[in-house]
């Protein structure tokens, strides 16, 4: 009996140390990939690092866009439990760099040689005072229309190239019955679509002056009441369910034929493909008219939170898996988007991915690249928020589109 209890303790104590040393070895990674396609594409991250034998404790805070994340992080750093890695997207990492939160990963890039293989625009966000505090995973961006091939056959509709053709295709799809655009209505989602209706508007310069440099002038323009309304017209496109859906089911919605279009960002592919479904045969992808030549860009990075000291094994070690090259393709094959690096060939992807990887090369060497105001690339959170309520306030009906352009302008100089 004593050699039994005795036996007991020493197995519990044993099980102690290795569930320590288990624990020690886990990554507790943030992030707010929970639709079918974005788990599919987390997996591959998942298996890379169990693959060296690093532990994986899952986070996930659902919510398209990162916001109910980045709520959920502010709460745990707080309470001075901040988790080993987060997803975050541009300025919230320049945010939590400002206040010294996040690890230097200056060892790891340089072993790694990052300086030469991140393109300018995300070491933009991956380094802050010269040291690296970030990983990027890929590059997605948001003037992406997908829509159902066979709807579009049936329907004689051409990709259009022009918003003229884009509101004439709208016009035929409501005429035989069918959901011109599958949308959720909640703000991430309806500014994700004003990235695109404003540079299509507006045209490039118009998108810097606007959502960069956050010109008072250009906010409150006529060329902005014209975006405003544009955004009218999608309204009157969507279903009446509309309200709060999530993207995902958006998307399904042109997967099941049930709608033509979605305008969102490259991750919709991911739940295309995730329901067995082949670019070009079943689904198009195409810019959204009038923004052809420009990519409005985001880019999934894992920040590493300090733990105290210096970055540990492996923070490190999940660091240099995310930019490995064969990762950067197997993961951004799955999830839609394309490379972070710029020396990943493209023969793993499909169509829409070999076109996203030649638009981001020409959009960046022809100066049509600009970061994606909706997911948080142009400005930081509180200027993001503000336009979100206004945008989201005109898109339900609280402003028409002279007032949401003036309100526009006032909310976003409030917000600075
Ligand atoms: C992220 C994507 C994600 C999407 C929807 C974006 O902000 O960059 O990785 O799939 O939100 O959740």
């Amino acid at each position: 009996m004593k050699s039994t209890r005795a036996t007991l303790k020493m197995t519990v104590a044993a099980l102690a140390v290795m569930t320590a040393g288990a624990q020690a070895a886990d990554v507790e990674v943030l992030h707010w990939w929970t639709s079918g396609g974005e788990a599919a594409a987390l997996n591959v991250l998942k298996q890379d690092l169990e693959g060296q034998s690093i532990g994986w404790q899952d986070m996930p805070v659902a919510g398209g866009g990162g916001e109910q994340a980045m709520t959920v992080l502010r709460a745990r750093v707080t309470s001075g439990n901040a988790p080993t890695a987060v997803q975050m997207l541009g300025f919230d990492i320049t945010d939590w760099a400002d206040q010294g939160a996040l690890a230097d990963l200056n060892s790891v890039a340089e072993q790694e040689g990052w300086d030469a293989v991140v393109p300018d625009a995300l070491k933009a966000f991956s380094k802050h005072d010269g040291k690296w505090v970030a990983a990027a995973v890929n590059v997605h961006s948001t003037n992406w229309v997908w829509a159902n091939k066979s709807v579009l056959e049936a329907n004689g509709i051409e990709v259009p190239q022009t918003w003229e053709d884009f509101t004439a295709a709208l016009a035929k799809l409501k005429e035989a019955g069918i959901t011109p655009i599958a949308h959720g209505g909640q703000p991430w989602q309806d500014a994700t679509v004003f990235d695109a209706v404003a540079m299509s508007t507006g045209g490039p310069d118009f998108y810097k002056k606007a959502f960069i440099d956050l010109d008072p002038e250009t906010l409150g323009s006529e060329t902005m009441v014209e975006a405003f309304k544009r955004m009218d017209v999608i309204r009157a496109n969507v279903d009446e369910n509309f309200s709060g859906r999530d993207w995902n089911l958006a998307t399904a919605m042109v997967i099941n034929g049930e709608a033509g279009f979605q305008m969102m960002g490259d991750w919709a592919k991911g739940e295309f493909l995730n329901a067995d479904k082949t670019p070009g045969e079943d689904f198009l992808c195409f810019r959204f008219p009038g923004t052809q030549a420009q990519v409005t860009f985001n880019a999934d990075q894992f920040a590493m939170f300090d733990q105290g000291g210096e970055v540990s094994a492996e923070q490190a070690a999940l660091a240099k898996a995310i930019l490995s090259p064969s990762f950067q393709s197997a993961f951004n094959v799955v999830k839609g988007s394309v490379p972070a690096r710029t020396d990943v060939s493209d023969e793993a992807f499909d169509a829409c991915g070999k076109q996203g990887m030649k638009d981001l090369a020409a959009a960046a060497s022809s100066g049509n690249l600009f970061g994606s105001m909706a997911h948080g690339h142009s400005a930081p959170a509180s200027v993001k928020n503000a336009m979100y309520d206004v945008i989201t306030a005109h898109f339900n009906g609280e402003y028409d589109a002279e007032t949401a352009a003036a309100e526009l302008a006032t909310a976003v100089e409030l917000a600075q």
